[in-house]
């Protein structure tokens, strides 16, 4: 063959590998509103940056007629590019090649570039689509999960890992996304089950849609499965970008900083009215963070599930931070399970990865009673307990107002190595509200006055008392448990200051082979 042959022979080849399964079943796919994997790396991707790896690929399978079905690349998307000149490792599963079940060469090849990954220190992004397990293929598709499961742990804290869903992700296969740091479904065309609605149907009887049963609305509200819900896939593509813009590239490197016009000085009045003269009326802790930020941005996650408690991304004087903020808009801010679990899981990941955490505190305590008791919230809350406990980033704490009981010690404060406690003057730091106080420490003397009249009197009477006494921020700060008592216009100041007198911060943890978080 002639060498210009030869090199014809590649353009062709190339151009047969990205048409994956064919025109057909790519318009099928543009069809049910989902974009092809290559079309989806383009979006993701800095423009021309894509190498793509093991285009030549194809499976092994001879049994079940697959020797005569081949496909180059063998319906996964393998390579590397960047994203705002940063270089990250991707897998593309193309739905239009067998459904993008995962067959052995096909697990290959998401291990390969997981192992690069690795060596270089870049993040890892995940393109589900796909029907699982490749049922041609059996055990050794099978192996190829667990190959890719083993490199994800390995992985975990090491380098960031996204993974967005796109389509169709069920059995096993749930579990890799599941591994990863965080999961973005795109509503109405993903949807993630362990078992799906047919299997459901017949071991339990339980009629249920793919929707109702692990759509992107349900994980992203009822189960938490999913961190972030898009619109459609462009959408969710381009949030893997914003994402990773807060993101180091992975854990021996310190969080990107980018330089902003939002002067650090800047004083917000606002903040000096934002809590209410009632201290049982709500405010929107969302205003908050978005008065002190830079030019008010704020990547939420999980904004759909336990609502109680908000984390997300910001940056102060450019410099990116997780922020863990109690939600008084939502059952008062009251720390559950559901919220617990959200906030330690967030934590544990900026700790991972260098990220400093901004607390602000307005909790009135854990939520009390049978439900929240038998769904095991001791445990639950000692996760967040935990993660703030071994967390050894930079920790800047800011308490707005309530900070009650045990709630107090969760959200870290100064014995969990809190570095820097700021309190408004509005706060609230005690064992618990009045109203219980009273009740425990004046019951026996209460239940003895017997006019009502009375009685109310010398109840208000009382809590007036303990409210003077202890519900504010100076008895925390007599002892040293509060650095300093600020005003709310400066917090955006002070907070910048803190980050950079942190910015060098060194803690450590004892040696030793891992923790043992309260699972
Ligand atoms: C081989 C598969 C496949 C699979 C789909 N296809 N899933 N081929 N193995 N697992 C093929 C179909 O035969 C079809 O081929 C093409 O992909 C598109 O599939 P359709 O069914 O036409 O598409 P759609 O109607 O959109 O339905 C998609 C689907 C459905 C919901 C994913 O295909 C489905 O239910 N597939 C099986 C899902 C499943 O049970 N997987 C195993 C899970 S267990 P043609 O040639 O017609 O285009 C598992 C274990 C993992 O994954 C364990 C890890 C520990």
């Amino acid at each position: 063959m002639a060498n210009q042959d030869k090199i014809n022979e590649l353009i062709e080849k190339r151009v047969k590998a990205r048409l994956g399964g064919g025109e057909k079943r790519i318009d099928s796919q543009h069809a049910k509103g989902k974009l092809t994997a290559r079309e989806r790396i383009d979006i993701l991707l800095d423009d021309n940056s894509f190498e793509e790896f093991d285009m030549f690929v194809t499976h092994r399978t001879k049994s079940f007629g697959l020797d005569k079905e081949i496909y180059l690349s063998d319906g996964v998307v393998t390579g590397h590019g960047t994203i705002d000149g940063k270089i990250v490792y991707v897998f593309a599963q193309d739905f239009t090649v067998f459904g993008g079940s995962l067959s052995e060469t096909y697990a290959l090849k998401i291990c390969k570039i997981m192992d690069m990954a690795m060596k270089i220190g870049a993040p890892v992004i995940g393109l589900n689509d796909s029907g699982g397990a490749r049922i041609q293929e059996g055990v050794r598709s099978l192996a190829g999960y667990a190959e890719i499961f083993q490199r994800n742990i390995m992985a975990s804290g090491v380098i960031p890992q996204i993974s967005s869903i796109l389509g169709p992700c069920a059995g096993g296969a749930v579990y890799s996304p599941a591994l990863t740091d965080f999961t973005i479904m795109t509503d109405k065309t993903s949807y993630m089950f362990v078992t799906g609605p047919k299997v459901v149907q017949t071991v339990t009887g339980e009629v249920v849609t793919a929707e109702q049963l692990g759509g992107a609305s349900i994980h992203s509200t009822k189960s938490g499965v999913s961190h972030f819900l898009a619109e459609n896939d462009e959408e969710n593509l381009l949030l893997i970008r914003k994402l990773l813009s807060y993101l180091p590239s992975n854990n021996l490197e310190d969080p990107p900083s980018i330089s902003t016009s939002d002067p650090i000085d800047r004083l917000d009045d606002i903040l000096n009215t934002i809590i209410p003269e009632n201290a049982n009326q709500a405010y929107d802790i969302i205003d908050v963070i978005s008065t002190i930020t830079d030019n008010g941005e704020f990547l939420e996650v999980h904004r759909n599930y336990a609502k109680n408690i908000v984390v997300g991304f910001a940056r102060f004087n450019g410099r990116s931070v997780g922020i863990v903020a109690n939600q008084p808009k939502y059952y008062a801010g009251v720390l559950d399970s559901e919220s617990s679990r959200k906030a330690a899981r967030f934590v544990r990941f900026c700790d991972a990865f260098n990220i400093p955490i901004v607390t602000l505190v307005d909790v009135p305590g854990f939520l009390p009673g049978t439900g929240q008791e038998y769904g095991g919230i001791i445990l639950h809350g000692a996760k967040l307990l935990f993660a703030y406990g071994e967390a050894t980033v930079p920790k800047v704490t800011i308490t707005l107002r309530k900070s009650y009981g045990g709630a107090h010690d969760v959200m870290s404060c100064k014995q969990l190595r809190g570095d820097l406690n700021y309190a408004w003057p509005t706060a609230e730091i005690a064992v618990m509200g009045a109203k219980g106080a009273v009740e425990v420490l004046e019951g026996s003397n209460i239940s003895k006055i017997e006019d009502a009249d009375e009685k109310q009197h010398y109840i208000e009477e009382k809590e007036h008392e303990y409210n003077t006494k202890f519900a504010n921020p100076y008895v925390a700060a007599k002892y040293g448990f509060i650095d300093d008592v600020i005003e709310p216009r400066n917090t955006r100041f002070r907070i910048i200051r803190a980050l950079e007198l942190l910015a060098n911060k060194k803690d450590v943890n004892p040696p030793k082979k891992h923790s043992n978080i309260p699972l």
